[in-house]
Formats: structure tokens, sequence, C-alpha cells
């Protein structure tokens, strides 16, 4: 079974799908990371003219290797990186055939990411679009921060996930929209455990839905 997760920054997307994984017995990817570690192989040539054509290397080149220091991978610096390569078509290219091909283990996965329904699985099993409003969002990702002992403007991050929304809604090749057969999930008003019920009861009822003949 193949289960998409797709969602704006800081939907709870993340943790929805690692739940998901966890219920399901499934292996996770974060799609998100290989943005990030590409944005940070690339971060001193940012504001220079080699920027795409370093992007479009380091997206080449990325393996499992370049996904394990979370710390840097989950900065809020790594994230508006990523943001920034993510809209450059080959880097995208290339990073699809490392998601596809780990949706294609046995058994499944639980992918979570932009794109995930309408471009790198469009096949998928059950599709899940995460929403939550920006404030919702904020103090999420806030609270994230704070946890790891960093002081937090919330009036500058509120700002940052905006932007950044604004920049992967307009990304040409993004693909970051509900596929038509997504359930849409808003995580607003809901804890981790409540969103995860629904979340469950969504893919147990596609799930059931699909094995009728
Ligand atoms: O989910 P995240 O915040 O870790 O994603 C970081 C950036 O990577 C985000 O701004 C958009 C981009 N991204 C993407 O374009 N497609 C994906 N499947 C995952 C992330």
């Amino acid at each position: 079974m193949i289960i998409a997760v797709d969602g704006p920054a800081a939907s709870g997307k993340g943790t929805l799908a690692q739940g998901l994984a966890r219920h399901y017995g499934l292996p996770h990817l974060d799609t998100g990371l290989l943005y990030r570690a590409v944005g940070l192989k690339v971060r001193d040539a940012v504001d220079t003219s080699a920027f795409e054509a370093s992007a479009i290397a380091a997206a080449r080149s990325l393996d499992a290797a370049h996904l394990t220091d979370l710390e840097q991978l989950t900065s809020a610096d790594a994230s508006i990186l990523a943001s920034k390569v993510a809209v450059i078509a080959e880097v995208r290219t290339a990073l699809r055939q490392f998601q596809r091909d780990f949706a294609a283990q046995p058994g499944g996965a639980v992918i979570d990411g932009r794109d995930i329904g309408t471009v790198v699985c469009p096949e998928a099993d059950v599709k899940l679009f995460i929403e939550a409003d920006s404030k919702a969002r904020m103090e999420r990702r806030a609270r994230q921060f704070e946890q790891k002992g960093q002081v937090v403007d919330r009036y500058a991050l509120y700002h940052q996930i905006e932007e950044r929304d604004a920049r992967d809604r307009a990304n040409p090749h993004g693909g970051f929209y509900p596929a038509p057969d997504a359930h849409l999930l808003d995580t607003t008003r809901l804890d981790i455990e409540a969103a995860l019920r629904a979340a469950v009861a969504i893919v147990d009822g596609a799930m059931t839905l699909k094995s009728k003949p």
C-alpha cells in the first residue's frame, strides 16, 4: 500500500505520515529532507550565477547518506534554501526517481511532501492533503524550535511560512495542489492524536472501498 501525504509547511503532514507509517508498519520518507539536503549542499552558491547548475549537480548526486543530519536539515535556513532549489525543474526531476524507488519497495510506503499525490506517485492507493491555517502552522513550528532551546520571533516566523507557501504554490514545476482523488484533512483544530485517528479512518475507508469488487 502506498500512502501519499501532501500539504504546506508545518501542516503536520510529517508527523501524520510518521504516525501512519507506524500504524501500518510501512517505511516512511519525508521528501522535504531531499530538497533541504540539496539546499544545504549549495548554500554558498545561493546568490551567484552558479546556483542553478550547482543545485542540479547536487540533486543528481544525492544519496541517503545526505539525509542523516536532522539537526541541520530541519533548521529554518535549510527550509528557505529548500524552497529555492525546489523551483528548479531539473532538481525536481533528479529527486523524483529517488522518491519513486522508495515508494516501489515491496509492501509499499508512506511518503510525504508537496507533489506526491500529483506527480511522484499518482498511482498511490490513498492520498491525503493536509491543511491548517497559517497561524496554527506558525505556532506548531515555533514550539518545535522552542523545544530545541531556540528563541523564536513569531512575527518573522509567520511571514517566513507565508513567503515559503507563496513560493511553493507558485512553483510552475511543483504539482503542489490536492490531487482530484485526494482526501482533504484540516488539522487546524486537531491535536496530533485526533489528526492521526482521522487519517487512519480515511486510509481504512479508502482501502475498504478499493477492496470491494
Ligand atoms: O516539507 P518541508 O518543509 O520539509 O519542505 C521543504 C521545501 O521543499 C518546501 O519549501 C518545498 C520543497 N518540497 C517540494 O517542493 N516538494 C516536495 N515533495 C517536498 C518539499
